[in-house]
């Protein structure tokens, strides 16, 4: 319920994605190998937002491998259910979103044009793709055709370019919205940036100044609820994507709703809550995984250099937990901590997660000669299609 006095100090209107309305307009970035069906249950408990699914290819989609049934897996009181679909195939696209919407799996659909990793962008997949041009387009026209059968949105998400010769986010968005994708997001770094560096927010201003008729995302060094405020300020931005600023910090999304209700409090949890958090994710994992305990330990054993910074807790202790095999053994460790911790401030806050450093973009021979794109190009791309999933 919302009363008039919270509703004069939001900051932002709900997000509106097609048909969905978002109250609080935050975005949980997809992000392979992290946001599952788990952690987004941890995250959506803390706050309001759409939570995205890591990306899951289309190619495996189609074949129905059981990984990439897994990475769509939404709990059954999750709504709305986000999947995020990459492909280089307009034709593959095609045939994933329609499984996805005949078989009534998802609520939102988000194309991943964002991915640098050169394992994708060799391929001519995720943030090179849009360099060619019709190639981009026919893909989302492809997605949203299949879509539009039941209402679903899609949406587009992408970085500025592959370089800063190579820039082609202000092209893309205005196609996508000419092409109905119900929003577009900027993760405003190129690909040649990979993670370094600081995100370029002007970036999104001038997307946001360029499409006009749906809603622009921002994205990129989100690491407190005050960031998210003032990327909305400089930027005009109707939204915001968190990745890795809740890495280890579900909590965020509270104080996420909170700023954007014009609200000051913020979660600052004691170690004891940390350690409460980590073992529920472990138990998530666990369920998730299909009760592969050692799968679902192996897994957590990444996020626990998030959950802990600025946190004291030895040395021993946290490889003893980076090593975890068993939920018992798990219990045990986090209970060895010095629960009465308090919260450790600016410790804990700030950059987390992957960094890395500037490095040319791996791209399909060729690729960056012409942004036309021919006919054996593309029946290259097609054989090139990853069946593997995440990355
Ligand atoms: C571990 C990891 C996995 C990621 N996987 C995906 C993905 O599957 N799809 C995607 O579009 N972006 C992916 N990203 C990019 C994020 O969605 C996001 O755009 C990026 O991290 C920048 O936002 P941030 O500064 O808030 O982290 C990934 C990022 C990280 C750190």
């Amino acid at each position: 319920m919302t009363t008039s006095a919270q509703a004069t100090s939001r900051v932002l209107p709900p997000l509106r994605i097609g048909p969905l309305e978002v109250d609080t307009p935050v975005v949980l970035a997809p992000m392979a190998g992290i946001t599952n069906a788990a952690f987004r249950r941890l995250c959506r408990e803390h706050g309001g937002g759409l939570y995205v699914a890591e990306m899951v290819t289309s190619r495996a989609l189609v074949e129905r491998t059981p990984e990439s049934l897994r990475i769509i897996h939404h709990d059954p009181d999750e709504t709305p259910r986000s999947v995020q679909v990459y492909g280089v195939d307009p034709a593959t696209i095609g045939a994933a979103v329609r499984m996805l919407v005949e078989e009534d799996r998802a609520d939102h659909i988000d194309m991943n044009f964002g991915c640098p990793v050169p394992k994708v962008t060799r391929k001519g997949g995720g943030a090179v793709l849009p360099w060619k041009r019709d190639l981009f387009r026919n893909i989302v026209r492809a997605a949203v055709r299949e879509a539009s059968r039941r209402d679903i949105p899609v949406t587009v998400k992408m970085r500025k370019g592959i370089d800063d010769d190579h820039l082609t986010y202000l092209d893309a968005g205005r196609m996508a919205e000419r092409e109905g994708a119900a929003a577009v997001a900027l993760h405003a770094r190129t690909a040649a940036e990979y993670y370094s560096g600081t995100a370029d927010w002007t970036a999104i201003a001038r997307l946001k100044e360029a499409v006009t008729t749906i809603p622009v995302l921002g994205n990129g060094d989100i690491w407190a609820a005050e960031d998210a405020l003032t990327m909305v300020e400089q930027t005009g931005c109707d939204g915001v994507v968190v990745g890795r600023g809740c890495q280890g910090r579900p909590w965020l999304f509270a104080d996420l709703q909170a700023a954007f209700e014009g609200r000051a409090d913020r979660v600052q949890p004691g170690l004891r809550v940390v350690a409460d958090t980590i073992y529920r994710h472990g138990e998530l994992m666990v369920r998730f995984f299909g009760d592969d305990e050692q799968k679902a330990m192996r897994e957590i054993r990444k996020h626990m250099a998030w959950y802990l910074k600025g946190y004291p807790v030895g040395g021993d202790l946290r490889r003893s937990l980076g090593l975890v095999e068993t939920l018992a053994q798990l219990r045990e460790l986090l209970d060895s901590l010095p629960l009465d911790e308090p919260y450790p401030g600016a410790a804990a806050e700030g950059a987390r997660g992957r960094q890395g450093t500037p490095k040319r973009p791996a791209c399909p021979d060729g690729w960056l000669d012409t942004q036309e794109i021919t006919p054996d190009l593309e029946e290259r791309l097609r054989e090139a299609e990853l069946s593997v999933s995440g990355g």
